[in-house]
């Protein structure tokens, strides 16, 4: 993604060893070395973090309506989740002698940090304000177009 290379298709990263040849079958699946599958895992859990995160928002969508509307658990755990996979996977990635767009990580960060501020300060809270529901939404699916549409 936001690295010389990209994740996908990691072959051209610099001071990688070894070609088309030296890899095995599982190698050429998933992409190449053990490193490569190490941030392919994180990618997971940080999909998954998305989804617990972003599915704890849907499930209240109609508390929401009714004024009933609280933080889940799943939403900090998810928001936990995606922080300390996205830092592991700015770790990963430059300890592999890849670049990160360091702009596009600060932003997604920034706004992490917003998201998670939100949740972790009100998740004791019977019912919250719907306008600060909705901004914690808002935020998390920007983050997801961040992610996906800034190359
Ligand atoms: C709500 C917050 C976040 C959302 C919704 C989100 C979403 C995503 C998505 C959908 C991807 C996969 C897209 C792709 O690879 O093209 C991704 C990748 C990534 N995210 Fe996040 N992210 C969030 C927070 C963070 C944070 C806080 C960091 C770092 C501190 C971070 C670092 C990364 C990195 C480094 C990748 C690239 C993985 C790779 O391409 O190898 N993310 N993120």
């Amino acid at each position: 993604m936001g690295w010389s290379g990209g994740r996908r298709c990691s072959g051209n990263r610099p001071g990688r060893r070894g070609g088309p040849g030296r890899e095995g079958r599982l190698g050429v699946w998933l992409g190449s070395g053990p490193m490569d599958v190490l941030i392919h895992l994180f990618v997971g859990l940080h999909i998954i973090g998305i989804a617990a995160l972003l599915g704890g928002f849907f499930t209240q969508m109609k508390a929401m309506g009714e004024g009933t509307v609280r933080f889940v658990p799943a939403m900090l755990h998810g928001a936990l989740t995606m922080l300390v996979t996205g830092v592991a996977l700015v770790g990963l990635n430059q300890a592999e002698g890849g670049t990160v767009n360091t702009v596009k990580i600060g932003v997604k960060l920034a706004l992490l940090i917003v998201i998670l501020g939100l949740v972790y300060v009100k998740r004791d809270d019977e019912t919250v304000d719907k306008r600060l529901f909705g901004l914690v939404g808002l935020l998390t699916v920007t983050n997801v177009f961040i992610a996906v549409l800034w190359t």
